[in-house]
This record gives structure tokens, sequence and C-alpha cells, in this order.
């Protein structure tokens, strides 16, 4: 198992550089940037221009953010209390992890926005 690791490492090195396509953001929106890589991208499209989604009932994060009405109060109380539906999606997340999702999540608006579907 030991050489295991360094394979894990490099991919997990490699999956945080990718994604580069996000332009340059605050510590904050990078930890959460880096938090939704690794607990939502399995079924959310968590970067800048995804057109689609893992799970396809998962919206893209860009999509959330760019809904109106989105603010970093609704997110803030949906991330805090409801993110159980559908099960699999069970999990608390703590207030630091919230709000660096958040912040990077509202990186991700822009004027103009046009949802891919
Ligand atoms: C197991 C798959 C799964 C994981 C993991 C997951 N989500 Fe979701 N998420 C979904 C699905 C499916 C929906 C749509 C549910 C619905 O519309 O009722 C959703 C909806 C959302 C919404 C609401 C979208 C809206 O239209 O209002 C937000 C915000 C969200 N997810 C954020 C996250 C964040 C942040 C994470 C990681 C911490 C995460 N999700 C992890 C599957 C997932």
């Amino acid at each position: 198992m030991k050489h295991l690791l360094p394979l894990a490492v490099m991919a997990l090195i490699a999956a945080v550089a990718a994604p580069a396509k996000a332009p340059h953001l605050s510590p904050k929106a990078q930890r959460g940037f880096t938090f939704a890589q690794a607990h939502c991208a399995v079924c959310h499209a968590v970067g800048r221009d995804a057109q689609q989604s893992p799970e396809p009932g998962a919206p893209p994060f860009e999509l959330i953010a760019n809904k109106r009405g989105v603010t970093r109060t609704t997110l803030t109380v949906f991330l805090r209390d409801a993110h159980n539906y559908p099960e699999a999606m069970q999990f608390k997340l703590d207030r630091r992890a919230i709000d660096g999702l958040v912040s990077y999540m509202l990186t991700l608006r822009r004027p103009g926005y046009h949802p891919p579907i």
C-alpha cells in the first residue's frame, strides 16, 4: 500500500493545480474552492464555465451562484441548515467551511450569465 501514497499525493496536486481557470481568489475563497473540490465535486461542477455536473441532478455551482435572489446570506443559511437532500449529501459543515464555500461560490457570479441548459 505504501507505494500508493505518492500517487495519491500527485493526483491531489494535479487536481488542485489543474482547474486554474479560477481567477485570482482571496485566501478565503481559495480555501472554499479547495474544500469544494474535495467534498462537493463528486456531484457538483464546482469550477467556472463548468457545463455539466457529474451528478446530473446537482446544479453547477456557477448556476447556483448566478440564480436570482442568491446572496451570501441565502447560501450560508442553506449550507448551514439544509443540505441534507438527497440523502447522499448528509453532511455537516462547520462555519469556517461554509464561509469559505460561500466566498468562493460568489466569485462565480457574473453579469449576463446564461445557464448552460
Ligand atoms: C451526493 C451528491 C452531492 C454532494 C456531495 C453535494 N451536493 Fe449539493 N446538491 C446535490 C443535488 C442533487 C442538489 C439539488 C437538490 C435539489 O434541487 O433538491 C444539490 C443542491 C445544492 C445547492 C442548492 C442549489 C439550489 O438550486 O438552490 C447548493 C447551494 C449545494 N448543493 C451546495 C453544495 C456544497 C457546498 C457541497 C459540498 C460541501 C455539495 N452541495 C455537495 C448533490 C450533492
